[in-house]
């Protein structure tokens, strides 16, 4: 981790958001491999602060506690600079997170078909939302709930059907000028 912090070529923190699926996880890689940038991966430091699992903390604590911790991170999260962010895809349903990402950086919106999410997220049983919805019209209610919020929050708006990662993470880079 320090070892890409010292080298990042990013201005500033640069928040991967979307759907379930969208791919935020995959594209960070790739975008670390072009700018160096230390990547906080969201759901992974708050598992690893809890000391359990994402599927632990909702069936044990709830969806509003998830969040809570959500909008805690993120707040931590906005006193950094040269970043990649890989948030959970519930992060820019609370305005309150969509203030702090806009602070400090570049919101870049990852969309993607619903059966491209379903192909993606169907064998994962570590996505609570999506237990007993692993179906296309459940999922496209779903990220159709969603819709405006993803995209009230965007800078960028990227589409990733049929693209590489090392594709979207060259656009990613041409969009914020690095
Ligand atoms: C959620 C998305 C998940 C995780 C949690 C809730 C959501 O992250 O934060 O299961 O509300 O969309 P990914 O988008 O990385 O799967």
């Amino acid at each position: 981790m320090t070892e890409y912090r010292e080298k990042s070529y990013l201005p500033c923190n640069v928040f991967l958001i979307g759907f379930m699926g969208t791919g935020k996880s995959t594209i960070a890689k790739a975008l670390q491999k072009l700018s160096q940038a230390e990547i906080i991966e969201m759901d992974e430091i708050i598992a690893q602060q809890e000391g359990r699992s994402i599927s632990d903390i909702f069936a044990k604590e709830g969806e509003a506690y998830f969040r809570s911790l959500e909008t805690r991170l993120i707040t931590e999260i906005g006193t950094s600079c040269g970043k990649i962010v890989s948030c959970g895809g519930g992060v820019p349903m609370r305005e309150e997170n969509v203030r702090e990402m806009r602070k400090g950086g570049k919101v870049i919106l990852l969309t993607a078909q619903p059966s491209t999410i379903l192909d993606r997220v169907v064998n994962d049983s570590n996505r609570p939302l999506l237990e007993g919805k692993k179906n296309v019209e459940d999922i496209r209610n779903l990220m159709e709930q969603r819709r405006v919020k993803y995209e009230q929050a965007a800078d960028v708006t990227i589409t990733t059907d049929n693209k590489t990662a090392e594709q979207i993470a060259l656009e990613i880079k041409e969009q914020i000028n690095v």
